[in-house]
């Protein structure tokens, strides 16, 4: 994070697990949101497409989903598509249409002060939305890379903002495990490694510049890769540290209260768990937006998630702009200097590349 963050708000996030950016949206936009977010279809849940033939996700939900999923795939959808309607009365995935006006808003407030790194990725946004009787997700969890996203480290950061108060009354705060407190954190750029390995051996996966381009594997490769001793050793690591942290360090996650339109940045690859929502007379509402790190891993964006396009938004933090693409952000194009170092001494070996 060193890398991405400037110096001057590193601590804050190392010792907090946060950074409270001191940003407010007006109340306008905030109102606006709303509005648009509950006129959307009521009980829309968008959290089940991402297991579709996603082992990976699927294993993430337990040692028995993974089973379950491997063996009865249709038990196992109805069961996940259950346990995501019991955690929220809504939720949105890239509907993509205030990210313009919110950076809007940051940028001019001097939002990319905060980062060190000069481009950073806006790659879709996320609105969530629970009552009392829906517990969202109070599970503590890290957010780990699946396939449909593709692309996401490690160090990735998360616009947290809430559409409504959170406190101590209403609930529904987000409790975060500081790095401070522990360095058990998921290794998620180990994932763009082994994506190296695996794909950038077969040309077939290229794209002119030599970068892989995800929608280009083929189905079997995917297969192969999700067998792969390494991926499945990442994902048990996942387990290993859940369980830890579960174990050990659940008096050190800390929560704050945030105010609507409180813009907050956190990683989402650290521990955290949403708290409970007590207030009986209105819902939780949580707007999110993923910023990705560029690093010089030779692998493209994803275009679609979900039917839509995403990855297509840029911020320059060096000039405070906000960059507009028609397709996802072509890193080919982004000076080496100017992305971040995947690893200093990494070589992956022709005989690996090739053995997928
Ligand atoms: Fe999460």
């Amino acid at each position: 994070m060193h890398t991405i963050l400037s110096e001057e708000y590193l601590n804050e996030y190392y010792t907090d697990g946060y950074i409270n950016t001191d940003i407010r949206l007006t109340d306008h936009l905030v109102q606006e949101m709303r509005l648009h977010y509950n006129s959307l279809e009521e009980m829309r849940n968008d959290y089940p497409q991402y297991f579709t033939k996603n082992e990976h996700q699927a294993y993430l939900g337990g040692k028995l989903t993974g089973i379950l999923y491997n063996f009865i795939p249709g038990y196992a959808a109805k069961k996940l598509k259950k346990m995501y309607s019991d955690a929220y009365c809504k939720a949105v995935h890239a509907e993509q249409i205030f990210i313009e006006k919110i950076f809007e808003q940051l940028l001019e407030k001097n939002f990319h002060k905060f980062f060190k790194t000069k481009y950073i990725v806006a790659s879709y946004d996320i609105y969530l939305n629970n009552d009392y009787k829906h517990l969202s997700f109070t599970d503590i969890h890290s957010d780990i890379p699946n396939f449909h996203h593709f692309y996401e480290t490690e160090n990735d950061l998360t616009i947290y903002l809430p559409l409504v108060d959170l406190t101590e009354e209403n609930g529904g705060r987000l409790s975060i495990l500081p790095e401070a407190k522990s360095n058990l954190k998921i290794p998620g750029n180990v994932l763009l490694k082994l994506y190296e390995e695996a794909f950038l051996g077969n040309k077939n996966n290229l794209d002119e510049n030599g970068y892989i381009v995800p929608e280009k594997i083929n189905e079997n490769d995917y297969k192969a890769f999700t067998k792969n001793k390494t991926y499945w050793e990442l994902l048990e690591n996942y387990n290993i540290n859940t369980e830890l942290v579960a174990k050990y360090y659940m008096n050190d996650f800390v929560k704050h209260d945030w105010k609507a339109g409180n813009i907050v940045l956190f990683n989402n690859k650290t521990f955290h768990a949403a708290e409970t929502w007590r207030n009986q007379q209105y819902n939780r509402e949580i707007y999110m937006i993923r910023l990705l790190p560029i690093y010089d891993a030779k692998v493209r964006l994803k275009g679609i998630i979900h039917g839509k396009p995403f990855n297509r938004f840029l911020i320059d933090t060096e000039k405070g702009e906000f960059l507009r693409f028609d397709e996802p952000v072509d890193f080919s194009r982004i000076p080496e200097e100017d992305k971040l170092k995947l690893s200093g001494c990494y070589q992956p070996s022709v005989a690996a590349r090739a053995n997928v």
